[in-house]
């Protein structure tokens, strides 16, 4: 055997012994805090992409309520055995209601109603003149729960009267109820009604038919359950929020993302528009609705029913953190960058120190009295506040500083969050990061939408940053199991994994990083533009992505304060066997609670000694999430095939010994006492 032969097969079977007895020995210093773990660290942020909002968070059942889509009657069909051309008419008053201008006039000539589908025999026969709405995708139906009606209407003679009834796929009727509209003249009224849904359906409609001889103007035109959260009327889907609640975020990031900046100024989010009542909630087209040629949505637009002051009180609802992040004078950078002349910039400013007062004013103040009078007497507390959302160069950098000093001079308490652009290294990332460093800035918002493997090579990422200078928002992250915006992106196993190893250095830079929201949130399955996503919805039902998992459990796990947990005197990121290790106290629970990733495809066999504690529980737990294999993914049908699982450990004296299986996210919790 040659030499280098020889070497090598030495090298080879001592490479063998060590993997196959491998034995990790993590020390974990108890008593040496390194920095606090900031209440916001781990969040949540949202956007209306993917129909996160309409047709999504925003439980609103009817598409195109008030006819303002480019196209009128998108969503709606006119129907009947006898419908005379021009029974019903896309009028326009924008004299007299700039925010919601179009409505509908129906004239129905002797219409009858036809045979309904009162009972659960099914649906037997359509009426003279009806519309029906499809919904988006469909309307998501239950049975048991209330559906609760509502339309604006105006007539000069109270002559027609609305059957109001939802079907299934195949036209059978899931329920019934009736309007018959009373008051006459030039006013717009409103009407209502409730009825009980008699079945489960995913893909309902909603059918009106006119029964009478008459004229009728109709406008908001709702449908909504009423086991909203909080059985709030006009409310949000409750299993949505409950899957967000259950993570217990830091804050939440609202409204995005790139929705903020607009495909173009006209389109950019305003929030001043997103507040009041519905009917003063201009519609504007969502940008997602044309930007993929992949994914094409025309029937994607925001309506707004939920909007800024939704946004505070979800988060109020919720325990988060508000984070408002608003356009800051510049158009997405990706589609036409359009910018606003400095000179000009004012308005833009005004809308932030306005929004600032909206949360936090009293009464006594413009905006504080204008959320006053929504229902919120007391301050929403907002304390922090993003100026652009993925803005780069020094476009940015100059209304950046604009903004900053008028916010600043009037609320010095206020952070803000300072864009770093669309990524985490090059040129444009590292212009700004030094710009915004120099600047002081608070906070500032880094976005990494990578491979797995770069999250797990980037577990050191923070490890040098510079601890007495501007903080860290890892605002936007996924791991993208194909190229970024490629539809085949899934939310697997592998992803999910690589993002824990990955937050195990958020969590040991806790001193520079003080907030992480994995991006975008949610994904309808029928209408998405973008994947991967954290949890993804169908009309009725909603599950947590292994992903989603992963950052329930950072975030249920998050502590007080970080502690060193070393291998070898070094950091745990990656370097050995690829073990990946974080470890805070929790000064509330006194608990101990170290997060260990084994990224390799064998079980490695731990002892974490515990140092500078006098005493454990003799038993703590230990919660695993793992998949059957890296491609393992949730859905549906199986919401729950990888999800954490829960069991007891035994604690020797200050020692823990545990073996984590392959390709496994760790926790382990123990008390000290
Ligand atoms: O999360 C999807 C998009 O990714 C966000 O809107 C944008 O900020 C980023 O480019």
């Amino acid at each position: 055997m040659k030499k280098i032969e020889l070497i090598s097969c030495i090298l080879a079977a001592i490479l063998f012994f060590t993997s196959a007895t491998a034995q990790n020995v993590l020390m974990v210093r108890v008593n040496e805090p390194k920095a606090d773990v900031q209440p916001t660290m781990w969040g949540i942020f949202f956007e209306d992409i993917n129909l996160g909002a309409d047709g999504g968070l925003y439980a609103e059942l009817v598409k195109n309520r008030s006819f303002e889509f480019f196209k009128p009657l998108m969503g709606w069909k006119i129907q009947g055995k006898q419908v005379p051309e021009g029974a019903v008419l896309v009028m326009n008053r924008k004299e007299e209601s700039s925010t919601n201008p179009r409505y509908i006039r129906v004239s129905a000539n002797n219409a009858s109603k036809g045979d309904l589908g009162l009972t659960n025999e099914g649906f037997r026969g359509m009426g003279d003149l009806g519309l029906t709405n499809e919904g988006f995708r469909g309307m998501g139906i239950k049975q048991g729960v209330r559906y609760d009606f509502s339309a604006m209407y105006r007539q000069q003679s109270a002559s027609i009267k609305l059957y109001i009834e939802l079907v299934d796929s195949t036209g059978k009727n899931l329920g019934v109820t009736t309007v018959t509209p009373t008051e006459t003249g030039d006013g717009w009224h409103k009407a209502t009604a409730s009825f009980t849904a008699t079945a489960t359906e995913p893909k309902a409609k909603l059918n009106i038919w006119f029964e009478g001889i008459g004229v009728i103007d109709l406008d908001m035109i709702s449908l909504f359950p009423d086991d909203t959260w909080k059985n709030r009327p006009g409310g949000l889907r409750a299993d949505m929020v409950q899957l967000l609640a259950d993570m217990k975020p830091g804050f939440i990031r609202f409204p995005g993302g790139c929705i903020v900046e607009g495909y173009d100024l006209s389109q950019r989010y305003r929030w001043k528009n997103t507040i009041g009542t519905l009917e003063q909630r201009q519609l504007i087209i969502n940008r997602w609705n044309f930007e993929f040629a992949h994914r094409p949505t025309p029937d994607y637009f925001q309506t707004f029913g939920l909007g800024f002051f939704e946004y505070f009180q979800l988060a109020e609802d919720i325990g988060a953190e508000p984070l408002p992040i608003l356009n800051c004078g510049m158009a997405c950078q990706f589609n036409t960058a359009e910018v606003v002349p400095v000179d000009e910039l004012d308005p833009f400013v005004q809308d932030a120190l306005d929004l600032i007062e909206f949360a936090n004013g009293d009464v006594n103040t413009k905006w504080g009295k204008v959320r006053a009078d929504m229902g919120h007497l007391a301050p929403f507390n907002l304390k922090m506040l993003g100026v652009g959302n993925e803005n780069w160069g020094p476009q940015y950098v100059e209304r950046l500083k604009i903004f900053t000093k008028a916010i600043k001079s009037k609320y010095p308490n206020i952070k803000l969050v300072n864009s770093s652009g669309t990524d985490p290294n090059g040129e444009r990332f590292d212009y700004l990061n030094d710009t915004l460093r120099s600047m002081h800035a608070d906070i500032i918002d880094e976005h990494y939408y990578r491979r797995p493997e770069w999250f797990f090579q980037n577990a050191r990422r923070y490890d040098n940053y510079d601890k007495n200078g501007s903080k860290v928002f890892a605002g936007e992250y996924s791991a993208q199991s194909d190229k970024t915006v490629s539809v085949e992106n899934r939310n697997n196993w592998l992803t999910a994994l690589s993002e824990a190893a990955f937050m195990t250095g958020l969590e040991r830079n806790a001193g520079v990083v003080f907030m992480a929201s994995y991006a975008p949130l949610f994904a309808n399955a029928e209408g998405w533009q973008w994947t991967p996503d954290l949890i993804w919805v169908d009309n009725l039902r909603s599950y947590g992505t292994p992903d989603y998992y992963v950052q329930k459990l950072y975030s249920l796990n998050k502590g007080t304060k970080v502690i060193p947990i070393t291998l070898n005197n070094d950091v745990v990121a990656g370097q050995r066997d690829s073990l990946y290790a974080s470890a805070v106290i929790d000064a509330k629970t006194n608990n101990v609670i170290i997060k260990l990733v084994n990224a390799s495809n064998k079980s490695q066999t731990n002892t974490i000694n515990l140092a500078g504690v006098k005493k454990l529980a003799t038993q703590g737990t230990l919660t695993v999430l793992k998949g059957d294999n890296l491609n393992s993914m949730n859905s549906f049908e199986q919401p729950q095939n990888v999800a954490p699982k829960e069991s007891t450990i035994v604690i020797n004296g200050t020692k823990i010994n545990f073996a984590a299986a392959p390709y496994s996210f760790n926790i382990i919790k123990v008390r000290m006492l």
